[in-house]
């Protein structure tokens, strides 16, 4: 499958080299063109697939980069969080709680499928969830389009995630970007991004 991944940072970068190892066809977007990335706009059109790993803070000029044209009916996966990281300190979120980029997203881009997930977990861990705990914990996904989210839930599997929860439409992102503010604790009280959490009942 060909993939498009709009980012350079250690989001896509990690998720570029996951998706080739398993045999996809993928370019990395980048605002300029270098020997090893394409443009956003390239990388949104070449990808049947097309994942978001940019800055929170850059969502309007990526999108404007990427040309909604080049991801309309496509899935798009939003790794992104709203991290405000200008007033020193522990980060805040920029977005109001009753909103989330997943959503602004979405209203962006009213004919993609957006489904928001990964955001809540490292990178490293993303693509190899048996790092921490054996890969018994939990990976979340939300989106308005019901086979959208099975097929990025199918391509989590492929990734080896096992305890996928749907938390239903696209507003349920404003609790899994929200929950970055526990993440940041967490990291910082044990002192490495090697961790996640697990849904019980
Ligand atoms: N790091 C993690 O493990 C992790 C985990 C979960 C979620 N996330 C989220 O995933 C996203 C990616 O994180 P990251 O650490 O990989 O990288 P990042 O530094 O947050 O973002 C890098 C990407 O953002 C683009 N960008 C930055 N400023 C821009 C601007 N003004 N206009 C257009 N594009 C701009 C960069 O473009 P260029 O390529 O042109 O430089 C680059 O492709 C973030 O939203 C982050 O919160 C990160």
């Amino acid at each position: 499958m060909k993939f498009g991944i709009l980012g350079t940072g250690m989001v896509g970068a990690t998720i570029a080299k996951k998706l080739a190892g398993l045999g996809h066809d993928v370019r990395v977007g980048s605002r300029t063109r270098t020997a090893d990335n394409v443009t956003f706009a390239e990388a949104a059109s070449f990808g049947d697939i097309v994942f978001n790993c940019t800055k929170g803070s850059a969502l309007r000029a990526v999108l404007e980069a990427a040309g909604p044209a080049n991801l309309r009916n496509k899935i798009l996966i939003d790794t992104s969080n709203p991290l405000d990281f200008s007033k020193g300190g522990m980060p805040s979120l920029f977005t109001d709680s009753g909103d989330s980029l997943g959503e602004q997203i979405q209203r962006a881009l009213p004919e993609t499928k957006v489904v928001k997930s990964l955001n809540t977990i490292n990178c490293n861990i993303m693509v190899d969830p048996k790092r921490v705990a054996g890969g018994d914990h939990t990976v979340f996904v939300c989106g308005n389009d019901a086979d959208a989210k099975k097929n990025v839930s199918e391509l989590l599997g492929g990734f080896g995630w096992k305890h996928i929860v749907d938390l239903g439409d696209i507003t349920a992102s404003r609790g899994v970007e929200a929950y970055l503010l526990l993440w940041l604790r967490a990291y910082g009280a044990l002192g490495t991004a090697d961790f996640n959490v697990k849904i019980v009942r």
